[in-house]
């Protein structure tokens, strides 16, 4: 039996791997195990989000939008391509060496921070009688961890259609997704969320024909409602077909993949396609923690159920990320991960739901973080809104993107900001201002009288601000 740790991580995803770094950083013996490997046996620490999820994501949107920029975007600047052709493999190649970097990355990070790693499954065995637990490892790494603390961080994994299980040939999951050996010339994608979006968005434009097929009425609910309109808009444009308020039925596997299905009218139809991707979302992975044999508590949902300081019914015993409640986030994951280790420290980490931002890396990017119109609506709060288009702002025009627009959404009474809410080039990385904001309670006006280099995309969100009392300077 290896000598006794402080804190046990189970799961090295953003979760797990930020939570076993700060609590190393505060002095504690950690232990972190996780099951990933590579195809060649490799450990790959990392979770979801570096091997199948976040990263390789992103590196096939950069990758797909560099090709249909060159395809369809450089001949307005001057540039002429001729021979333009697709090495998918090439592609997919740069995107698995991506992941290893991060995969690479994280094994660093953890022998800095003196973080035992085992690459193996970690289950629950008993309680030790002194507060703490007996962990056992199983796979190479075989053995049984005893510490005083474990953090549950074992993710989620996603959800089938029922009848239709994954194959990661025609029936894909977000792995399979990201994986496709040829563009297929048609690729149909139940579910219009997160996944379908960005993925859909990678396959069309290699060359697929897309159709997304959706259960809701409405488009992107989860967005401010001018957002979304926007979104529906600038998709279609591209070729996106997104057809909502269906729903499916059977799915038949021969050489393609049938979807029989009932659209909006409630008329009965069929759509074939040469590869179906399903992102209906996630579901928490507790399968392989002998949960039950320790007595943990799962809600009715099958998370594991947790306090708001993400505490679960055990003692010592805490969850986080994909796994308990709240947004499947990477960030979230890891807000709660640094929160957990301090509050074991004696600390008071805290995580405020309200300012995780969300960013859908569609082109044009989607961003948001706190209440959107609708909410402030609902909840009555009175408010005002400030509007500024990409199309009056200079590095937009000369960056050639001028899709979309920034909202800021400030109390109409203290205009304390509310919410921001944007739609354009890389707003992923101008909602930041949006959370700073939130975070030290700032007002609209605040951030109009905030200096933003000139020319630069931020300056939408400082004209956005000084929309909101109607004094735009450059609209
Ligand atoms: P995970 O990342 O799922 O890690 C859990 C780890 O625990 C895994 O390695 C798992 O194998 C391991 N494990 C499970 N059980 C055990 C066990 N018993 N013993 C040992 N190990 C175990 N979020 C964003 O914020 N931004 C994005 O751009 C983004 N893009 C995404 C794209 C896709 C295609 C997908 C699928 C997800 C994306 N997400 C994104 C969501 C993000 O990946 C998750 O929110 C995040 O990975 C959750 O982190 P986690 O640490 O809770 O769990
Ligand atoms: P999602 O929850 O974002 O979207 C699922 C969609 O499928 C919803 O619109 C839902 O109404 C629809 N749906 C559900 N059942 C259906 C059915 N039977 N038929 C048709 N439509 C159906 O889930 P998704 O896209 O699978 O992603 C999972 C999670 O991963 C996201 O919620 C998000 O938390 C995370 N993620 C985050 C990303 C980011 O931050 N950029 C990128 C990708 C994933």
């Amino acid at each position: 039996m290896a000598e006794p740790f402080d804190v046990v991580v189970i799961g090295a995803g953003p979760g797990g791997y930020t939570a076993a770094i700060r609590a190393a950083q505060l002095g504690f013996k950690v232990a972190c195990i996780d099951d990933w490997k590579t195809a060649e046996g490799k450990p790959a620490p990392g979770g979801t989000c570096t091997n199948v999820g976040c990263i390789p994501s992103k590196a096939l949107l950069q990758s797909s939008e560099n090709f249909e920029h060159a395809g369809h975007g450089f001949a307005e600047h001057g540039i002429e391509v001729k021979g333009l052709a697709l090495n998918l493999a090439q592609m997919l190649s740069r995107k698995n060496k991506v992941v290893r970097q991060n995969n690479d990355g994280i094994i660093y990070l953890f022998k800095k921070n003196k973080i035992a790693f085992f690459n193996g499954s970690g289950s629950f065995v008993a309680a030790n009688g002194d507060g703490g637990w007996q962990i056992a490892v199983s796979g190479d790494a075989r053995q049984t961890l005893t510490s005083k603390h474990v953090i549950i961080a074992t993710g989620s994994k996603p959800r089938a259609l029922p009848g239709a299980p994954f194959d990661n040939r025609l029936i894909l999951d977000n792995e399979g997704a990201l994986a496709i050996p040829e563009v297929p010339k048609t690729l149909g994608v139940i579910g219009a969320g997160v996944i379908g979006l960005e993925m859909g968005s990678v396959w069309r434009r290699l060359g697929a024909e897309v159709t997304v097929l959706e259960a809701l009425p409405v488009f992107l609910s989860a967005a401010d409602e001018q957002v979304a309109k926007e979104a529906w808009k600038l998709f279609a444009k591209q070729g996106l077909s997104i057809r909502l308020g269906c729903t499916v039925g059977k799915v038949t596997v021969n050489k393609n993949v049938r979807v029989d299905y009932t659209d909006a009218d409630g008329k009965a139809q069929a759509a074939t396609f040469e590869r179906l991707i399903v992102s209906i979302g996630r579901l928490p992975h507790t399968a392989g923690l002998n949960a039950e044999s320790v007595g943990l508590k799962l809600d009715e949902r099958g998370f594991v159920a947790v306090d708001e300081d993400c505490r679960t019914n055990l003692p010592n015993v805490w969850a986080i990320g994909d796994v308990v409640r709240g947004p499947m986030l990477a960030h979230k994951a890891e807000e709660e991960a640094v929160a957990v280790a301090e509050r074991i420290a004696g600390q008071h980490g805290h995580v405020d739901f309200n300012t995780v931002p969300w960013v859908i890396y569609t082109s044009p990017e989607i961003a948001w973080v706190g209440q959107n119109e609708q909410q402030l609506k609902a909840a009555g709060i009175a408010y005002r809104a400030g509007v500024f288009p990409f199309m009056a702002n200079g590095r937009a025009r000369a960056l050639g993107d001028t899709r979309g627009f920034v909202k800021l959404l400030a109390d109409a009474g203290t205009d304390r900001v509310l919410g921001m809410h944007a739609i354009g080039p890389l707003v992923s990385e101008l909602i930041a201002e949006g959370v700073v904001a939130m975070e030290f309670g700032a007002a609209s006006e605040d951030i109009a009288r905030i200096c933003h280099a000139h020319p630069s995309l931020s300056e939408a969100t400082r004209e956005a601000a000084l929309a909101v009392d109607k004094r735009s300077l450059n609209y």
